[in-house]
């Protein structure tokens, strides 16, 4: 083979080393400009950035402001009964016009209590939830500066005879050292929420008269619950009507 055409090859053969090279270096170096960009799909297009100026407009803004009277879509707050459970400067003590109250409802309320309320509050809402349980156990254990205030059981008598609208206003604000869920909840779920949590006060105070006409109560069949542990026992006056039915 002539010394020459070796040469070639050899040459031919280091220059095809050349392209895979750029591509590596591409790939990994980090660069301030966009990398080669062939197909466009509308990536890169003539726009104003955020505060840039516009001549177009008279104020030279090219961000524009909205129209006076603008109200952002779900934030029209004229409504206090539906919005802050308000009627006039007393708590609402009924639903607003918007929410009907159905088992659908109710339903809809258990799922979202379960979610935002249980950890702390507890399923059936004796404040003994598993958030509780765990900063209990911190607290007692004396790990440094841990303090904690234990949710409130929500079937102590000051809290079942709350009208709805400061149940309401619990949920959306939060109360004392209990952080507001307004932000997070939208408001009809926050009417749910309130709905759940007076079907879970009044499962554990029925009354004779909410059981259905002609029932004969010493036919009904109590079942004991399991005992539950609360490590702090704040819930004095919620005795279980349960056990009342049995003694009586
Ligand atoms: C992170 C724990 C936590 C979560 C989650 C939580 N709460 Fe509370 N809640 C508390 C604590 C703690 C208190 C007692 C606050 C205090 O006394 O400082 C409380 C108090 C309350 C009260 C009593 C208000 C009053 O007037 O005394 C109600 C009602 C209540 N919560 C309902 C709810 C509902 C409904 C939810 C779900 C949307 C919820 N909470 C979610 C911790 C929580």
């Amino acid at each position: 083979m002539p010394k020459m055409l070796l040469y070639i090859l050899l040459i031919g053969l280091i220059a095809l080393l050349i392209p895979p090279a750029l591509i590596a270096t591409e790939r990994s170096t980090v660069k301030k400009k966009p990398r080669v960009h062939l197909v466009q799909d509308m990536d890169n297009q003539h726009r104003y950035k955020a505060q840039q100026a516009n001549e177009f407009f008279e104020d030279g803004r090219a961000m524009r402001p909205p129209v006076e009277g603008t109200v952002a879509r779900n934030k029209l707050n004229d409504d206090a009964h539906f919005i802050k459970g308000l009627v006039g400067d007393e708590w609402a003590t009924t639903f607003p016009g918007q929410i009907d109250v159905t088992v659908d409802l109710i339903h809809r309320g258990q799922n979202r209590f379960n979610i935002y309320c249980l950890p702390c509050h507890g399923e059936a809402g004796f404040g003994d939830g598993i958030i509780h349980q765990r900063a209990f156990k911190l607290v007692t254990a004396g790990v440094n500066g841990t303090t904690w205030v234990q949710p409130k059981s929500l079937h102590e008598k000051a809290i079942r005879e709350q009208p709805i609208g400061q149940t309401f206003n619990t949920i959306t604000n939060g109360v004392r050292t209990m952080a507001g869920y307004g932000d997070q909840v939208p408001v009809g779920d926050r009417w749910a929420i309130v709905a759940y949590v007076k079907a879970l006060q009044r499962s554990q105070f029925a009354q004779d008269s909410d059981l259905p006409a002609g029932t004969n109560r010493s036919e009904l069949q109590f079942e004991k619950l399991p005992e539950q542990e609360t490590p702090d026992e704040t819930t004095d006056d919620a005795t279980n009507p349960q056990d009342e039915a049995e003694q009586s």
